[in-house]
């Protein structure tokens, strides 16, 4: 299943996103606002109990999330990006980080880094990739994270490409995956096009 968050605010920050003339530091700031707009969307029909509370005039039923924190995956670099906003709305959740890069050749995910909770498989692990492109790395990200227990999985990206969609879906068609936009297509080098440019360098300022 995708889910596109046309939500107005998303879409027009998006935009100035893409527009190549946006500085490392506006980038930066909108991938952080963005973030908690998607964020909201991604957490939409989490589980609910209810605790008995006094308000300063009544008793009530009052609704808490139920059941074990919620684990952010940050995929290294640009899925700090998003990983920093939705920890302002959800504080108590728990961080894994999964570090892959493309190799620019092969377009293959290099492993690096993984770091992540020891009971994945008790809770819900949200993972976060501003660009879904060929998906090689949100897959091997996907593969990792249920080789170590995780059974109840989301995909947050910013921007995907059709085809990465299409992979993605055969490969895990039991992660949702949530987007702020499906562009046209995949340029010869992996990119998305229109797109944005490399998330991880817009974001850092690198090259
Ligand atoms: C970017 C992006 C994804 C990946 C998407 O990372 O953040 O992880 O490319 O491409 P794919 O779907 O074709 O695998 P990159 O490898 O540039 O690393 P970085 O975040 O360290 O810059
Ligand atoms: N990674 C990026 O950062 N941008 C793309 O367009 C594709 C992969």
């Amino acid at each position: 299943m995708v889910t596109v968050v046309d939500h107005p605010l998303v879409q027009h920050k998006l935009t100035i996103m893409r527009k190549k003339e946006t500085s490392t530091a506006g980038f930066r700031r909108l991938l952080r606002e963005i973030s908690l707009l998607l964020c909201y969307e991604v957490t939409r029909g989490l589980e609910i109990t209810y605790e008995r509370i006094e308000t300063p005039l009544e008793p009530m039923d009052a609704p808490m999330l139920e059941g074990k924190k919620l684990v952010f995956a940050s995929v290294l670099r640009a899925g700090n990006g998003l990983l920093e906003g939705m920890l302002d709305l959800v504080p108590a959740a728990r961080v894994a980080h999964i570090g892959l890069y493309r190799d620019h050749e092969t377009l293959q995910p290099v492993h690096y880094f993984f770091k992540a909770p020891s009971d994945l498989g008790n809770r819900l692990v949200i993972v976060v990739d501003p660009m879904l492109a060929t998906a090689n790395s949100a897959v091997a990200a996907i593969d990792k994270l249920k080789e170590e227990g995780a059974t109840n999985i989301r995909f947050l990206c910013l921007l995907a490409a059709p085809e990465g969609v299409e992979r993605f879906t055969q490969a895990h068609p039991d992660v949702p995956v949530f987007t702020a936009s499906i562009d046209d297509r995949l340029n010869e080098k992996g990119y998305i096009l229109p797109g944005l440019g490399d998330a991880g360098d817009r974001m850092y300022g690198t090259k």
